[in-house]
């Protein structure tokens, strides 16, 4: 089988190089030409673990091509992917428009061919989506019938930024949602490589998993997050509290850390996005608007800790990490700017560091942020400190080494410090969620 791709983002082009180190002839589309020179050079336009080894042999081995010519790409693949973005509106529902062009450029480019090809929406998408609004422009621009000239299918990723390619080879479960049983089949024959169980629904169910998976680990993160500014308050250890809940097989220790609270490109969205779905059919999302506003609120939480020893206004703070989590560049939705934020809405003068993520920092902090290339010169004359996120080389420091550089204030908002030693080390410590 053959193998195209409509947008080369995270999950086009991680999907697309997954499959063609599984010795699949893939095609990568994209409308954005700096994108497709970049991919020809084997460069990928992501940062992602072993993306580049990978994309270099395909591209070596011509397994893997690249081009703005959607139709070259239907012509040549059985199985196309939708894997455009599907951005926010103003309202936090979810804008169709790149998702509805593929569809358009893919409609017409079937006009012309004569085998049976199926069209899998890859990208996220409120449920309904596919059946309702992919199928119908396929079948209006091609002039043919869903299901008999062509197949209709939703396949949900489920890729960790940083340990995406892993997640491809090695995930926890494939959902197939398709409208037609041949359809089925060749997505089937797809994903005979996987070790896992393969769920088969219908489209708009396929969808619905992928939303209600986000939201729940969303919600289960907002969940933990309330429970430790309690612990903080109560003088409990909310680490032994995650701890204890998470023996509970029913709960699961995963995804019950605390901290300044989740970013991304996908958990704010896609909260959004089914938020403002269910409130267009009259039900209201009450579990979903609590763990949105329980996200806005714990950034300002560190806000919070520091004014307990210190009077922002005109301090020098400096912020590690500035990325929404470790081993990525990636800024979207990052706890870091709304801090940022406040910080500099109670007159500090905030200045930020991050390994990997300075470029991009750069265009998504706040006006009047500072940025520094290294931590030694991001913690000269500081007033103090907040740890955002928890990259590995923050995690080696000890209290010496904020003591050696001027800091006696820290504030840790991703609990990688341990308050007690650091505190006996003569440094100022407040650790969210830690009594
Ligand atoms: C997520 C989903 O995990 C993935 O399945 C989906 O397809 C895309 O969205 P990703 O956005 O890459 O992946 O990041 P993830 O590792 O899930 O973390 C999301 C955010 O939650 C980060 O800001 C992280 O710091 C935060 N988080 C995660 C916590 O605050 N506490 C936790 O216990 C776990």
């Amino acid at each position: 089988m053959k193998l195209g791709f409509i947008g080369t983002g995270y999950v086009g082009l991680v999907s697309g190089v997954g499959f063609g180190n599984l010795g699949f002839d893939v095609t990568c589309v994209d409308i954005d030409e700096r994108k497709v020179e970049m991919i020809k050079q084997a460069h990928p336009p992501i940062f992602e673990n072993g993306l580049e080894e990978m994309l270099k042999q395909l591209i070596a081995s011509k397994k893997l091509i690249a081009t703005t010519d959607t139709a070259q790409a239907i012509s040549k693949s059985d199985v196309i992917f939708i894997c455009t973005g599907t951005p926010s509106l103003v309202d936090g529902s979810i804008d169709l428009k790149y998702i509805r062009s593929a569809s358009e450029n893919i409609g017409r480019a079937l006009r012309d061919v004569n085998s049976f090809k199926t069209i899998v929406v890859k990208s996220t998408v409120v449920p309904g989506t596919t059946r309702d609004v992919v199928l119908p422009i396929l079948e209006k621009e091609s002039g043919k019938k869903a299901g008999v000239d062509f197949g209709v299918a939703m396949n949900p990723e489920f890729l960790k930024e940083g340990v995406a390619v892993k997640d491809f080879q090695d995930p926890d479960r494939v959902v197939l949602g398709t409208e037609d049983p041949k359809s089925l089949e060749m997505l089937k024959e797809l994903y005979n490589f996987v070790n896992c169980e393969i769920l088969e629904t219908d489209t708009a169910t396929a969808e619905m998993i992928k939303y209600a998976s986000n939201s729940f680990l969303a919600v289960k993160i907002s969940f933990v997050n309330e429970i430790a500014n309690m612990s903080e308050k109560m003088g409990v250890d909310i680490d032994l509290v995650a701890k204890g809940m998470g023996m509970d097989s029913r709960i699961s220790p995963k995804f019950l850390r605390p901290g300044i609270g989740y970013g991304g490109s996908c958990f704010p969205k896609d909260v959004k996005a089914l938020k403002a779905a269910a409130e267009s059919l009259g039900i209201g999302a009450i579990m979903l608007a609590g763990s949105l506003e329980v996200n806005r609120n714990q950034p300002l939480r560190a806000v919070e800790l520091l004014q307990k020893h210190l009077d922002i206004s005109g301090k020098i703070i400096a912020l590690l990490g500035m990325a929404f989590k470790p081993e990525t560049d990636d800024m979207r939705e990052s706890r870091a700017v709304p801090l940022a934020e406040e910080l500099l809405r109670l007159g500090a003068k905030v200045r930020g560091y991050d390994p990997i993520a300075k470029e991009t920092a750069e265009m998504s902090m706040p006006k009047g942020t500072e940025f520094f290339d290294n931590v030694e010169d991001l913690l000269k004359d500081a007033d103090a400190a907040i740890l955002v996120t928890e990259w590995k080389e923050f995690q080696s420091y000890d209290p010496e080494f904020f003591l050696n550089h001027g800091i006696k204030i820290l504030v840790d908002g991703r609990r990688i410090y341990n308050k007690k030693t650091f505190n006996a080390a003569g440094i100022v410590t407040e650790v969210l969620g830690q009594a």
